[in-house]
């Protein structure tokens, strides 16, 4: 008995303990139950009564000694990290540098060169009324894009917005004029998800309503977008088209070529890309929205800014933009 008292003794006091693990370890080799100093208690009760009467003290000196070791231990590491904390400040939070996502950045730039242009930027609800999102704007009981085919419905009159122009309507009403803004935002189609086509996609939206505004006012203020946006010597085409909010109505494409594969893909082979719907402003929108037909004349046009951020980064298939993969997103860190 006396031989493990005292390597008990001599033991526990060279234990070195100057980390947190190291305490933990000589917790767990002297004062756990199955620890030393238990076992050595064991060993006593096995003793015959009068050995016991005779080791009984030494035990509890060789208990109290290993404990304040450990206690003395402890104490002086706590005391330790407090010091540290203070001389180096608490530790820091690491946070991730965030990036724009690359279709704002497109929404960015394109209202940069409108508002150039002397346009404002207006915005409003995704999810909308009928009125504001069809009947405002011209669109027949009947009109196929009121269809369960096209439009996500919320409830019988209330769907969410098929595109930003529901926000042209909204601007008209409030009946300050002239108007002559620009409506980014989110709209959503009920369509085949696919490389080229989502159920929510992205559009600048533009209106610009006041006397005696013409198609040529329109297809200026297209061509020196495309000339800021694509570059001076972009070519572009006008197609005459329907909308049943414009008349007349046309569409824009820009040339992208045929020289390589991501220009056949956007273009279908064509070398033309399609990137925006514009017109005059039906007159019965303007009636609609209780401003005098006769005196007032607008244009209107819808860009759609998802295939444009495609050409723009080379992007292949735009459900990429939308899964949140920041390997994907990372890449555009510094645009
Ligand atoms: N709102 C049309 C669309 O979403 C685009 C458009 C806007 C066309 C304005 C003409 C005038 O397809």
């Amino acid at each position: 008995m006396k031989d493990k008292i005292e390597q008990l003794i001599s033991e526990s006091q060279k234990a070195v303990i100057t980390s947190k693990e190291q305490l933990d370890a000589f917790k767990l080799k002297f004062l756990v139950k199955k620890g030393l100093v238990n076992q050595l208690v064991q060993d006593f009760k096995n003793l015959p009564s009068e050995e016991k009467k005779k080791w009984g003290k030494d035990l509890n000196i060789v208990k109290q000694k290993v404990e304040s070791i450990f206690n003395a231990a402890q104490e002086s590491l706590a005391g330790e990290s407090e010091n540290s904390e203070q001389e180096n400040g608490l530790p820091g939070f690491y946070s991730e540098l965030g990036s724009r996502h690359p279709i704002s950045s497109v929404v960015e730039e394109m209202t940069d060169i409108f508002s150039r242009l002397g346009f404002s930027v207006a915005t409003g609800p995704e999810i909308e009324d009928d009125w504001h999102n069809f009947s405002a704007l011209n669109f027949a009981d009947n009109h196929p894009a009121r269809d369960m085919q096209d439009t996500f419905f919320v409830d019988k009159d209330i769907a969410l917005r098929t595109h930003t122009s529901s926000v042209q309507v909204r601007l008209m009403e409030e009946g300050k004029l002239p108007i002559r803004s620009i409506m980014p935002g989110r709209v959503y189609r009920n369509e085949a998800i696919s490389a080229r086509s989502n159920c929510f996609f992205h559009q600048v939206e533009g209106l610009y309503i006041d006397k005696g505004v013409s198609f040529s006012d329109l297809k200026q203020t297209l061509y020196n977008f495309v000339q800021e946006f694509f570059g001076p010597n972009t070519k572009v085409r006008f197609r005459a088209s329907y909308f049943p909010f414009t008349e007349p109505s046309a569409e824009m494409d820009i040339y992208l070529g045929t020289k390589t594969e991501s220009d056949k893909r956007l273009t279908k082979g064509t070398g033309w890309l399609e990137i925006l719907g514009c017109g005059m402003v039906d007159p019965n929108v303007l009636k609609n929205c209780k401003i005098d037909e006769e005196e007032y004349s607008g244009f209107a046009f819808g860009l759609g800014v998802d295939r444009i951020a495609m050409l723009k980064y080379g992007v292949k298939d735009l459900r990429t933009f939308f899964n949140s993969d920041k390997r994907f997103l990372n890449q555009f860190v510094n645009i």
